[in-house]
């Protein structure tokens, strides 16, 4: 598949405060695709971010990692997963349908790394936009994902999840295709 391979460097930068903690923690984390052996993983970092009502099941994980209109990224190093997140691949827009960083490595980067990884990916395949729903009464959450592009789009979904409303959101893309390809693209134009 294109995005097999693909992988982003994270340097794991804790805040001053937690560096004494006995927490173990990865000098650096890496964005990479997912692959099965992850499934163990990725699900403790579903269990650690969402309340039960809200976590994909193994099955539904298994069935993301599987499919050809999805893909799995992770936040790992080595074998240790330390955030998640899952696409669907639609025909022109590209949805983040769930995106987690376990409690113990947030706000180094990781989060804003994997949702770049999403525009990037967007943007390589020629998809116009990337889009998500977001927990509407979570604005610190909705603030995060406008700094990253996103904004605010139709109206709330109401019951969205069982214990409260969603909002839309989406960041347009721009295409760029990777240099091969614009290479070729030049060619044929001259032609
Ligand atoms: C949202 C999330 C993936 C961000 O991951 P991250 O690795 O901490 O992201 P970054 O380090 O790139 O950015 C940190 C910023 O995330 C923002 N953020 C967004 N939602 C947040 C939340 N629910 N709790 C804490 N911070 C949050 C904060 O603004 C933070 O900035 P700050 O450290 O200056 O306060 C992570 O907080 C998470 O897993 N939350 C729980 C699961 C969730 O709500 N997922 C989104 C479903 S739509």
């Amino acid at each position: 598949m294109a995005w097999e391979g693909t992988v982003c460097r994270v340097k794991f930068n804790p805040p001053f405060s937690e560096r004494s903690s006995r927490i173990p923690r990865p000098a650096f984390a890496h964005v990479r695709a997912a692959c099965p052996e992850d499934l163990p993983g990725i699900a403790r970092v579903e269990s650690q971010c969402f309340p039960v009502e809200r976590r994909s099941s193994r099955r539904a994980m298994r069935q993301s990692l599987r499919s050809p209109t999805q893909s799995v990224w992770v936040l790992g190093r080595g074998s240790d997963v330390f955030g998640a997140m899952v696409l669907f691949h639609h025909p022109k827009s590209l949805r983040i349908y769930s995106i987690a960083v376990a409690p113990e490595c947030r706000g180094t980067g990781g989060g804003r790394r994997l949702v770049r990884m999403a525009l990037a990916l967007a943007r390589r395949s020629g998809r116009q936009t990337v889009t998500l729903e977001a927990d509407a009464n979570d604005t610190r959450l909705v603030n995060w994902y406008a700094s990253l592009g996103f904004c605010v789009y139709g109206p709330p979904l109401t019951g969205y999840y069982p214990d409260g409303d969603a909002v839309r959101m989406r960041a347009k893309v721009k295409w760029d295709p990777p240099a091969a390809e614009k290479k070729k693209a030049m060619d044929d134009e001259r032609k």
